[in-house]
């Protein structure tokens, strides 16, 4: 069994919810995606050595940061008798919908595990990168790590028991992500949520929900378009965005299959047909929050169907 000193990792960014699928669903990106080093060390401790990339806002004490939380967990449950000392490039914006918490926990575990001679399967290492979501939002979804970790479209058909399904993902899908300069917080994006819906919406989000999963299947970029609308989140949630009627329309105008918020937001992400396509929505996107006034940054990517990767090993 081969083990080694040093990891370097890459972990994407996802899309959580993907419009109907609200906690259910998430999608990985290829671009942008977190880099965390792992170091072996013979102390039983996990450390944070530095984090570059968060302009001093991401904790670096082990138990409050998702990443070390989550190796710390993995650790000790295996029993491996060594440490790591982790250092964090955040190359993803805070706050912003992009599973930023997600990225760094699970790059961390996935190169700890490496580090170990890769004891536990990728399926057995989302419990530890969802529980660190816990420390993050207080909520323990994984919508953001499950994608993450497995690459491609994921869905979590119960979390209790933790039962994740990976879908297919239709050739030459693309996506464009903005992410506007403003921040929300996971946390307060749930609380504003109605904790009941009525059965009306119940029933045309499940619809939605199901023939998306429908579409990825049959490779239905149609239907996949009729699909991707949320009666739940976005309706609330997109009141914390400023111009996202504005955005959203602008996409769908340049040809997006859907559009709808990234995660808890305030990024927008807009699903399309190929990179070209997602490159000119992503665009008209930026210009529509340009006209109010927001400056914002804009991701385009084919979707992630490896999920994080090994860099560097010695
Ligand atoms: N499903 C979660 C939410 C994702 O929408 O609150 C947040 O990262």
């Amino acid at each position: 069994m081969e083990s080694y000193s040093f990891v370097k990792v890459f972990a994407p960014a996802t899309v959580a919810n993907v419009a109907a699928g609200f906690d259910v669903l998430g999608f990985a990106l290829d671009n942008p995606g977190d880099i965390i080093e792992l170091k072996r060390i013979s102390e039983r401790k996990v450390t944070i050595k530095a984090i570059h990339g968060d302009s001093g806002k991401l904790p670096l004490v082990a138990d409050k940061n998702t990443a070390s939380f989550a190796v710390s967990r993995f650790l000790s449950d295996i029993g491996e008798p060594f440490g790591v000392e982790l250092v964090i490039h955040k190359r993803m914006p805070l706050k912003s919908g992009l599973g930023s918490s997600a990225a760094s926990s699970v790059g961390a575990v996935f190169g700890a595990n490496k580090m170990a001679g890769n004891p536990l399967s990728r399926k057995e290492l989302i419990q530890y990168t969802m529980e660190a979501e816990r420390v993050a939002c207080g909520s323990a979804h994984a919508d953001n790590t499950a994608p993450a970790i497995l690459g491609g479209f994921v869905l979590i058909r119960s979390y209790d028991p933790l039962d994740v399904v990976k879908l297919p993902v239709p050739e030459g899908l693309a996506c464009a992500v903005v992410h506007p300069h403003t921040e929300v917080n996971t946390g307060d994006a749930r609380k504003i949520l109605k904790k009941e819906i009525s059965l009306t919406k119940a029933i045309r989000q499940w619809g939605n929900l199901a023939a998306l999963v429908a579409a990825l299947f049959m490779n239905d970029l149609e239907l996949l378009s009729r699909s991707l609308q949320d009666v739940i989140a976005e309706p609330i949630r997109s009141l914390l965005i400023p111009g996202y009627e504005r955005v959203k329309e602008a996409a769908m105008m340049a040809g997006a299959l859907g559009c709808s918020i990234s995660g808890s937001g305030p990024s927008v992400f807009a699903l399309c047909g190929n990179l070209e396509r997602a490159g000119a929505v992503g665009k008209s996107m930026v210009e529509a929050f340009d006209s109010i006034g927001l400056d914002s940054d804009l991701y385009v990517s084919r979707i992630n169907v490896e999920g994080p990767r090994v860099i560097e090993e010695l």
